[in-house]
């Protein structure tokens, strides 16, 4: 069973007997009411409240604004890295900023196609090795990869059922500082390599949106598909809640739920596309956040395909045909505070 966390139904425990009375259970908030609504398959929610940040028409109502990017704070090997990384010229990112959600800012994909096919086939082919990474088919002895073992890619590419199992059940793998799921502390003991090109991706990402002194140090890369969600969670683990989280999603469309530190606020339902990038920084670094929902794609070329169809790779075609049914998420963190 994958461990990510869950939620839970909260009863209160009695240790007297004599008290054992059923106290009515405390009514759910509204973050889990539209966390509920947004999952649910029968009937099919209603998605015309789901904010879409990519039309401009939108944002006046919606109070977003368009910021400014901070470019004068990056190098020029900073503007080179960016080309390499797959990214267009940091100064024509469509950057936005909500008025009812501070700190919340929204990268609309600054990309280019082959940028994302590039982060997407890393993603899945190097993301996954083991080792250096972690992931949630480890705590599974009949799913064993890596380790000696062909790793995920290969073992999940071959034509067996088996490997089309396999290739569903990856839901996780944790880079740099790994994520215990369980006790939610890092360790210098659990911790792998972080990789170069996501550390510089994270950096030029984080200064062109004012946050210059950002190092990435651990990422959880979630693999996502028609019927996974993300329960409504808060990420404290890190030491240094100045740092922003990086949130970078490739594939099938979420539906991303982000409320405030009190549950019972109502959350904003955000549409997140591929190539979109999603910080939350400053007041709402420690916001409720989830997704209840992964939605197909309406085009019929998607963000990741490029116009003309150069000679695609085996690789490359086994990673669209992923994609087809799959969201993935780099959720980028600092964990250490800065000297
Ligand atoms: C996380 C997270 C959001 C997403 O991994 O902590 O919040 O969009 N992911 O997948
Ligand atoms: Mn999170």
């Amino acid at each position: 069973m994958d461990s990510r966390p869950r939620r839970k139904v909260k009863r209160k425990k009695f240790s007297d007997k004599k008290c054992q009375i059923a106290d009515p259970l405390p009514e759910s908030s509204n973050f889990d009411e539209s966390f509920k609504y947004y999952k649910q398959r029968v009937p099919l929610p209603d998605l015309c409240a789901v904010v879409n940040p990519t039309f401009p028409e939108l944002w006046e109502s919606h109070g977003i604004k368009r910021i400014r990017p901070e470019t004068e704070i990056l190098e020029d090997n900073d503007f080179e890295n960016s080309q390499v990384h797959g990214l267009i010229h940091p100064s024509s990112w469509t950057i936005l900023t909500f008025n009812s959600h501070p700190g919340l800012i929204y990268i609309v994909n600054p990309f280019t196609s082959q940028g994302q096919q590039a982060w997407i086939q890393r993603s899945l082919k190097d993301y996954t090795k083991k080792p250096p990474y972690k992931l949630n088919l480890d705590a599974h002895p009949e799913w064993q990869v890596g380790n000696g073992l062909p790793d995920w890619w290969e073992m999940s590419n071959r034509d067996e059922e088996r490997s089309s199992i396999l290739k569903k059940k990856l839901r996780w793998s944790t880079l740099g500082y790994h994520h215990d799921w369980d006790t939610k502390v890092y360790s210098e003991e659990n911790r792998s390599n972080f990789p170069e090109e996501l550390a510089d991706l994270s950096k030029i990402v984080a200064a062109t949106s004012g946050f210059q002194d950002f190092t990435a140090e651990a990422a959880i890369v979630n693999f996502y598909h028609f019927d996974s969600t993300l329960a409504g969670h808060i990420d404290h683990s890190e030491e240094d809640f100045e740092a922003p989280l990086l949130s970078f999603s490739f594939g099938q469309n979420a539906i991303f739920l982000l409320g405030s530190t009190n549950k019972n606020d109502h959350p904003l339902a955000l549409l997140i596309q591929s190539g979109d990038i999603v910080i939350m920084s400053g007041p709402c670094r420690l916001s409720y956040h989830g997704v209840p929902r992964i939605e197909p794609i309406s085009e019929d070329l998607p963000r990741w395909k490029g116009f003309e169809v150069e000679d695609e790779t085996e690789d490359w075609k086994r990673c669209c045909e992923y994609l087809q049914w799959s969201r993935i998420n780099l959720n980028v963190r600092q964990v250490k505070r800065k000297l």
